[in-house]
């Protein structure tokens, strides 16, 4: 339940709180009152802030967080719609990383920018581990090959890894991963969400990244990794990146794509 105060001298009758508000927090009986809450309201609140956002007068306060407490948007750094393709576009799978570390400050700056991304009824389930150091990398790429060392038909990547290639994290620096309670409602798409975010930024900042998708799979089923990461047996991650300075791979083309397969109704 969240503690609502709406401060009716401020209040300028607008409505917006009442139009933005998913959970029916607000009400009133005619444009010409001020806003309420509606009964029950603070008890379907989802603290997504959205009505502190728009209220135009600071009227509104949520959990102790009023307007003040908003960073206002700098209109001039909003992306036009073909940088954001551009980016889209430019974003590639890297599997070769420089030697250069990533700092801790421009991994920080990918996990503020993520308290952004939209999650199920704003749950904010996602929790996020770090991985960084090339060190603790290999050590982990050993644990997910241990896991393929009981299965059949993965001679080729254990070879690879025998040889001291890297075929589950490419030889990467770091490695992040985005977890939430095991079976959480909507914890994968929430999860995956919050890591595309990740990797978009990444890539705006010339940073490579990867999806580890071995990873996530054998982390999935592997009690001990979990442990290893420091993880409860019912937490479980469901997204992962692999994140590093790019090597020597520079793409000057964009890789040809199909068409998108559309049914328009
Ligand atoms: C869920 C998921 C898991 C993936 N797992 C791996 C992986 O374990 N290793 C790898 O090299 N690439 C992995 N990839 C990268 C894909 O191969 C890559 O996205 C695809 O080939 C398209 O290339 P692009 O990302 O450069 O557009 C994964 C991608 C996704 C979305």
């Amino acid at each position: 339940m969240s503690k609502i105060e709406i401060d009716r001298f401020k209040c300028v009758r607008c409505g917006r709180c009442i139009l933005s508000c998913p959970s029916r927090v607000f009400m009133r009986k005619s444009s010409l009152d001020c806003a309420g809450l509606a009964e029950g309201g603070a008890e379907r609140c989802i603290s997504c802030n959205h009505c502190i956002a728009i209220c135009p007068v600071n009227a509104i306060s949520v959990n102790g967080l009023d307007g003040a407490d908003c960073d206002i948007f700098t209109e001039g750094v909003f992306p036009r719609l073909e940088h954001i393709i551009s980016l889209v576009q430019k974003r590639r799978s890297i599997r070769t990383y420089s030697g250069v570390p990533v700092e801790r400050y421009q991994i920080e700056q990918l996990l503020n920018a993520v308290r952004w991304s939209p999650t199920a009824k704003n749950r904010l389930p996602v929790r996020w581990l770090i991985i960084n150091g090339r060190e603790k990398v290999v050590e982990l790429g050993g644990l997910v090959i241990n896991w393929f060392r009981l299965l059949k038909g993965m001679d080729e990547m254990l070879e690879a890894w025998d040889k001291g290639l890297d075929p589950i994290f490419r030889g990467a620096p770091c490695v992040v991963a985005a977890y939430t309670e095991a079976n959480a409602a909507w914890a994968a798409v929430d999860c995956a969400i919050a890591m595309q975010t990740f990797d978009y930024c990444a890539a705006a900042m010339r940073l490579g990244t990867c999806w580890a998708g071995y990873f996530i799979t054998v982390a999935q089923k592997d009690h001990d990794i979990n442990k290893w990461l420091g993880l409860s047996r019912n937490e479980e991650i469901y997204a992962s990146l692999m994140l590093g300075n790019i090597g020597c791979e520079s793409y000057q083309k964009i890789p040809p794509r199909p068409e998108v397969k559309v049914k328009w109704l």
